[in-house]
């Protein structure tokens, strides 16, 4: 069963008189009832109080009313709340009883936070509000003046005011993170999180106008880096209406971290190219490899150019997101379209986790060429991180590689990425990276840079 259908027994009371309903979710703040053994209640009756089973408890609500309604699976009406707000996905989906006071709870611990601010990094803070405000009043007022123009018009206006203006800005912007990296030096962990919170609700504004920024504060999908905000990195381009949050999208993904993502998808298909050479002879689709955590996969597309190397290789793509698989095979689907080629590819829908807890999944796996994990170590611990490097070089064949990402810790834009994205990882040096071979000892293994030096990569050779 759907859990939105999911239905609570239970009763409403009016004047001391029960009547036994039957309720369930209709939205997160209102519920659908059906009144049992055929009670008639007109539109709009209140009744005091509603008591609900809920996990074998009792729970009480406050003063209701129905509405009489037509309804999806034929409940009679809805109940509406009148002197508290509660929600109900929380309350049913979860059986976490939560309402407006509960989620005002922390309010006041968190207004407090702004005494551990330093006065300088509050000054520092006012000064980039004010000086944001300022720009964006000005771009803004140049986007009203031709708000009018025909679509075109106002392309190449907004186009020669990017380039112009729009780059002056880019360079102000950039010495504001100079600025926030002074300011930061001495910080500890504790300092960086507490005052990244207090920078981020001043400058919310500006986040929010920028879809890029929006995104990876917001994670709607419950993590920073996932695949719609990896391919707007990819992507690398102005997005939004006006000038001011086109420059604010833009800003974030010029980055040399930015860089440093965009450099791995070029980078890809290059070793699978060349690790496929050490294994000549093998049939039709008959060189494995598997993407661990491949997001969208779009370095597929600079692999399976032509029939001929697409049918090279059978690829299996794994992630814990089906809405980052679905867009792999979408992408996948295309190219094998335009370009009129085969493809043979495998979909694995499972964490690294559960692939930890569950060692059958590997029997059905079989093994593999060459392995490779770009953006995934980045989140783990060093005991997972080890955990997962070992299964997955246990899943290579004699003579396969394995190819791992992480950012190394002096990325110049870490802080950028923390103070304004919100977006925190498991940076490591050359040697805690190195570390992470621990269980692993007949393997050949190196580190090495891309050109910017923030991805780093772990290769990992099993010998013959
Ligand atoms: C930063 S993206 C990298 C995507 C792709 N490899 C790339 O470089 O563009 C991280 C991906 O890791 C996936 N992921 C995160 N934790 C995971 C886990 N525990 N198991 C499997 N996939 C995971 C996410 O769903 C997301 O698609």
């Amino acid at each position: 069963m759907d859990e939105r259908e999911i239905e609570l027994e239970g009763y409403v009371e009016r004047d001391g008189k029960r009547v036994a309903i039957t309720a369930a979710y209709a939205s997160r703040l209102s519920l659908f009832v059906n009144f049992n053994r055929g009670a008639e209640i007109a539109d709009g009756i209140e009744f005091n109080r509603l008591v609900l089973n809920i996990a074998d408890e009792e729970v009480e609500f406050c003063k209701c009313r129905f509405i009489l309604e037509r309804t999806r699976r034929g409940f009679m009406g809805r109940l509406i709340f009148m002197d508290d707000v509660y929600d109900f996905e929380n309350i049913i989906f979860k059986k976490k009883f939560v309402d407006i006071s509960t989620s005002f709870h922390n309010l006041p611990l968190v207004l407090s936070q702004k005494d551990q601010i330093r006065d300088s990094f509050k000054n520092y803070t006012s000064k980039v509000v004010y000086d944001l405000a300022v720009h964006k009043y000005f771009f803004d007022d140049l986007d009203r003046k031709y708000a009018n123009e025909s679509e075109i018009v106002r392309q190449v206006a907004q186009k020669i005011l990017i380039e112009k203006e729009g780059r002056k800005f880019m360079h102000f912007f950039d010495s504001t993170l100079k600025d926030l990296e002074r300011e930061i030096a001495d910080f500890d962990k504790k300092d960086h999180q507490s005052h990244g919170f207090y920078f981020r609700k001043q400058v919310w504004e500006f986040i929010l106008g920028s879809e890029f920024l929006r995104r990876t504060n917001l994670k709607p999908r419950g993590y920073a880096g996932d695949s719609q905000m990896m391919s707007m990195c990819y992507e690398n381009d102005y997005r939004g209406n006006f000038v001011f949050n086109k420059l604010m999208h833009k800003h974030p993904l010029e980055t040399e971290a930015g860089h440093a993502v965009r450099n791995r998808r070029v980078f890809i298909p290059h070793v699978l190219r060349r690790v496929q050479k050490e294994f000549s002879g093998l049939p039709r689709w008959g060189f494995r490899f598997m993407s661990v955590a491949c997001g969208s996969a779009v370095e597929l597309q600079d692999l399976f150019m032509t029939a001929d190397d697409s049918e090279v290789f059978h690829c299996t793509l794994f992630d814990q997101d089906i809405r980052a698989l679905n867009e792999a095979k979408e992408g996948i689907e295309q190219i094998a379209k335009t370009r009129e080629i085969g493809s043979k590819v495998d979909y694995l829908n499972e964490s690294v986790r559960t692939m930890l807890r569950n060692p059958q999944l590997f029997e059905r796996w079989g093994q593999f060429h060459f392995i490779y994990s770009m953006g995934l170590f980045d989140y783990l611990t060093p005991p997972v991180a080890k955990k997962v490097l070992k299964k997955l070089y246990d899943l290579l064949l004699p003579g396969g590689q394995l190819l791992i990402g992480n950012f190394h810790i002096n990325n110049p834009n870490r802080y950028y990425m923390e103070y304004w994205m919100d977006w925190v990882v498991y940076y490591r040096t050359e040697e805690a990276f190195a570390d992470l071979l621990d269980g692993i000892h007949d393997a050949e293994s190196s580190i090495f840079f891309d050109e910017t030096g923030i991805q780093m990569f772990l290769n990992v050779r099993k010998s013959a």
